[in-house]
């Protein structure tokens, strides 16, 4: 077991690997956005570019790719002890464990490898993959097997979120939640013999395009307009950041995240509408095309009215809008996610022909700091630790 605070070159496209044959698999990426994003690369480049742009404000902010103690900087597979994982290299309990999550903050998300030993060399793609982040206080982790490692225990999955629980262990403790997309039974299995709860559902909604003609007919419109690179930023994360205060995903985003959505191939400003009232961003819905499926499909890929606009018919003007969008741009079927509690936005979809299609779920479970996680697994004979070179 491998545990990176940057992937090199040859990791990262080992585990590009992975996740191509687990989305043939199962029919969908296993890794949240936020998730793809960071693996995809978008998200160190656009640090990068924040970094560089710092540096010329003299701003020290958003350093790319700090390693927390132990863990291997970038490109490199770092020191090994004797079959150690992750947790005996992440950190360790003389560490202020604050001070060792913060250089994780700063330094992005730590990738878990899953590998088979191979007559005692290091070789072969990794079977399974995990991407460990923090942010408000906790740990968020999901994981990827590969199609033809997976077993009814879960094997590589138990490793992985083994390996995760360890090193937030060791990086002093909090809640490590684990988000599962579409999970089959034996998934949420694993997770609850490891002592994770059920904590929220994501549910993925559709609605076949174009909208039926009472919808259209029982909305009223709105004035929108496309995006600005370079000048709508701010106001966009200001209007995104009140409308989603408290959200563990998108309450709280910052210029970078907005940067590495800008980077992404599917990035369109066509598709992201904003509507403003006396010069106020109000509202937005921001779309994204899918051209990997088959059909493609339209998400919307996040909608929010500021609070102070809420209530009255904005959300469902701009949903409107954005899916009139998609169907002008040739989809023939919308998509989104949204949280299982979130009963003002399921109250619009529904009334828009909304219907649910897959069921994303988050566990937790809180770790105590200073190596109180669970013991390692003793699995020889399975995929475990990376052989010593
Ligand atoms: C969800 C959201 C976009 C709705 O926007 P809005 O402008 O307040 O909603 P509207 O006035 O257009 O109302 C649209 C529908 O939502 C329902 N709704 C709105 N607020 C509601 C509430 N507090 N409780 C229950 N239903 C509500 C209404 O019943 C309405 O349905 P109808 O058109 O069939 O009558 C808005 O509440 C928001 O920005 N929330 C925070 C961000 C968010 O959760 N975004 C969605 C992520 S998936």
């Amino acid at each position: 077991m491998d545990v990176h605070a940057t992937l090199g070159a040859a990791e990262r496209a080992a585990v590009l690997g992975l996740i191509e044959a687990v989305t043939a698999a199962d029919g969908f990426r296993p890794l949240s956005d936020q998730k793809w994003v960071h693996l995809s690369g978008a998200a160190a480049d656009a640090a990068a570019e924040l970094a560089a742009a710092s540096r010329a404000a003299a701003q020290p902010t958003a350093t790319p790719a700090a390693a927390p103690p132990g863990v291997p900087a970038a490109g490199g597979v770092g020191p090994r002890g004797d079959g150690a994982d992750a947790g005996d290299r992440a950190g360790g309990p003389d560490r202020a464990g604050r001070d060792a999550n913060r250089v994780v903050r700063r330094g992005g998300p730590l990738a878990l490898l899953a590998w088979i030993p191979a007559s005692g060399r290091a070789e072969g793609p990794p079977v399974g993959y995990g991407q460990l982040q923090s942010g408000d206080g906790t740990w968020t982790v999901e994981v990827a097997v590969h199609p033809d490692h997976r077993d009814p225990q879960g094997t590589v999955e138990t490793l992985l979120l083994t390996t995760a629980l360890a090193v937030v262990a060791d990086l002093g403790g909090s809640a490590l939640r684990v988000w599962m997309a579409a999970p089959p039974p034996e998934r949420e299995a694993v997770a609850q013999r490891l002592g994770f709860t059920l904590e929220r559902e994501l549910r993925q909604l559709r609605v076949p395009l174009p909208l039926v003609d009472a919808v259209r007919q029982a909305t009223a419109p709105v004035a929108v307009r496309p995006f600005r690179p370079g000048g709508d930023e701010a106001a966009w994360l200001r209007a995104n950041n009140r409308a989603f205060a408290g959200h563990p995903e998108q309450g709280d985003w910052t210029l970078g995240d907005l940067a590495a959505r800008r980077r992404e191939p599917w990035f369109d400003p066509r598709g992201f509408l904003l509507h403003e009232e006396d010069g106020r961003l109000a509202a937005f819905c921001w779309t994204k095309i899918h051209h990997e499926t088959r059909p493609p499909v339209g998400e919307i890929y996040v909608i929010a009215v500021d609070p102070e606009f809420q209530g009255r018919g904005l959300g469902r003007a701009l949903a409107v809008a954005g899916l009139e969008h998609l169907t002008a741009m040739g989809l023939t079927e919308g998509m989104l996610f949204v949280d299982g509690a979130n009963t003002p936005a399921l109250a619009l979809y529904a009334s828009l022909g909304f219907t649910p299609a897959r069921v994303d779920r988050a566990y937790v479970r809180p770790v105590d700091g200073h190596g109180g996680g669970p013991e390692r697994p003793q699995t020889p004979e399975t995929p475990t630790a990376r052989p010593i070179p």
